[in-house]
């Protein structure tokens, strides 16, 4: 990547003799200046995005007849072959070209002669851009999609076979109820299936086609849009010039959608992160997902969970970026808008690592189950199974909530569980408490009780995981 700081003297041979725009200047443009508002040290980034458009662009010019045939394919030719050029690191990016638009058009302009300076008929860089911007995170989009779909089956998978495995479920961080393992990985499972439906929703809004807005009102060459969404797999085309040219609100819709799914992450790494603890030990990560310390010979580190954790919060600044970014401007176009960019390839970036990296992680976490069991044991986690069980009996719910309380405070004290009081003890509490009250006490017959649709029985997690396959097919 070329940065302006970092910019060595360009060579001499490679500079044009005039701006593609230079017509009505008289002095050259201040060599800070042409750094400094230089675009193309991050958006050559978009070099396949914006042949795509040009390929398309010369298409339609030669159907509407703007191009013969011959110029058109000629422009092909020499496009596909800056394509290739680029592919092999062949081509060198020129500041002085300002931006990828310009840097391509002029290479072709070298390549094929005069012919190539017909390209740019009936467009403007303001339409360009915004094409190759909506092009690219359509793509990426497709991309993340793919690997959230790999993160969501991993998911599923491990809930499956972990759906028998009880451990403490939590509220306020205090051990609550025993729940399934599995329930608690297809909570996550739900977030990031909403996750999915609100990418595929964005991505509706992005793929829109901009070129023929030109730089703010349309143009006055008969243009058949149509048929330039068509050929680069947009669903419609923008239906106001000076809307299509200046708005980022696709971006924002991106990056917020994004910003959602990394919060979504950072939480599920909370958790990893806690449960690989001494303290909690749940689960243990495989050492290739961890890293040690350089003073402490005994430590494992699960850096993965804490760095996604961590970089959430880029993703919340790019987001913060844009929206600053489209507040204050007035329509249409202005250079502001050069700024996206940056902020939009960092957020796919960091969603994309993330999500890679926890979809290679999830399968292999590998759970302590009887640590799990343990901990469920604790904090009196059935102890909203007694009150049920004294509501069963005629107990109001009210009642039989006072009379449990007392008699955790009486099993805290004895320094036991409910389930290990002895029944005479319990009938203290209520009579109504009789010998099938331990069954209602265990762990197991907890969360098997909870069987509807939703709960965390087993059998609902096995229910849920099937139709989470079943939808995860279909995508
Ligand atoms: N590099 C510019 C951008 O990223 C391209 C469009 C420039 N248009 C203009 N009229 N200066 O937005």
């Amino acid at each position: 990547m070329i940065r302006p700081d970092e910019q060595t003297a360009p060579n001499p041979a490679e500079l044009p003799t005039t701006k593609l725009w230079g017509g009505r200047f008289d002095e050259p443009t201040d060599a800070f200046v042409e750094a400094f508002t230089a675009s193309v040290g991050f958006d050559q980034r978009l070099f396949r995005e914006d042949i795509a458009g040009s390929t398309a662009h010369a298409k339609m010019l030669a159907k509407v007849g703007v191009l013969t045939t011959a110029e058109c394919d000629k422009i092909i030719d020499g496009l596909n072959g800056i394509l290739l050029d680029i592919e092999r690191g062949d081509f060198s990016w020129v500041v002085a070209y300002e931006d990828v638009h310009m840097n391509i058009e002029a290479r072709l302009i070298d390549r094929i002669g005069d012919v190539g300076k017909k390209l740019h008929t009936g467009r403007s860089r303001n339409d360009q851009v915004a094409t190759d911007v909506r092009l690219y995170l359509r793509g990426a989009i497709d991309r993340i999609e793919l690997e959230l779909t790999r993160l969501r089956a991993g998911l599923v998978d491990l809930a499956e076979r972990e759906a028998d495995t009880v451990m403490p479920g939590f509220t306020h961080l205090q051990v609550a109820q025993p729940i399934s393992f599995g329930h608690h990985l297809l909570a996550w499972y739900e977030m990031l299936t909403r996750d999915a439906e609100r990418l595929a929703d964005v991505r509706k809004r992005v793929n829109i086609l901009p070129l023929g807005s030109a730089a703010l009102a349309g143009t006055s060459y008969p243009l058949d849009r149509d048929y330039v969404a068509e050929l680069l797999g947009f669903d419609g085309v923008s239906r106001n010039s000076l809307d299509a040219v200046s708005d980022r609100d696709f971006v924002i819709e991106f990056l917020s959608a994004a910003s959602v799914s990394m919060m979504h992450l950072s939480r599920m790494s909370e958790e990893l992160i806690l449960w690989t603890s001494a303290q909690f030990a749940f689960i243990d990560l495989p050492d290739r997902f961890c890293t040690g310390s350089s003073i402490m010979p005994q430590k494992k580190n699960p850096d993965v969970p804490e760095l996604v954790r961590g970089k959430t919060g880029r993703v919340y600044g790019d987001l913060f970026a844009l929206l600053t970014l489209m507040k204050g401007q007035p329509l249409a176009y202005n250079k502001d808008n050069q700024e996206d960019k940056e902020p939009l390839f960092d957020a796919v970036d960091t969603l994309m690592g993330s999500l890679r990296a926890f979809a290679d992680m999830i399968p292999a976490i590998e759970p302590n189950r009887e640590r799990m069991r343990i901990a469920a044991k604790q904090g009196f986690s059935t102890a909203t199974d007694l009150a049920d069980y004294l509501v069963r009996q005629g107990v109001a719910f009210r009642d039989a909530h006072e009379i449990v309380g007392k008699a955790v405070r009486h099993a805290q004290n004895a320094g036991c569980d409910l389930s290990e009081l002895p029944l005479a003890q319990l009938q203290a509490f209520s009579p109504k408490i009789q010998d099938d009250v331990f069954a209602v006490l265990t762990l197991e017959g907890s969360m098997a009780a909870r069987d509807l649709t939703g709960g965390t029985a087993p059998n609902q997690v096995r229910i849920q995981a099937a139709a989470a396959k079943k939808g995860l097919q279909r995508s």
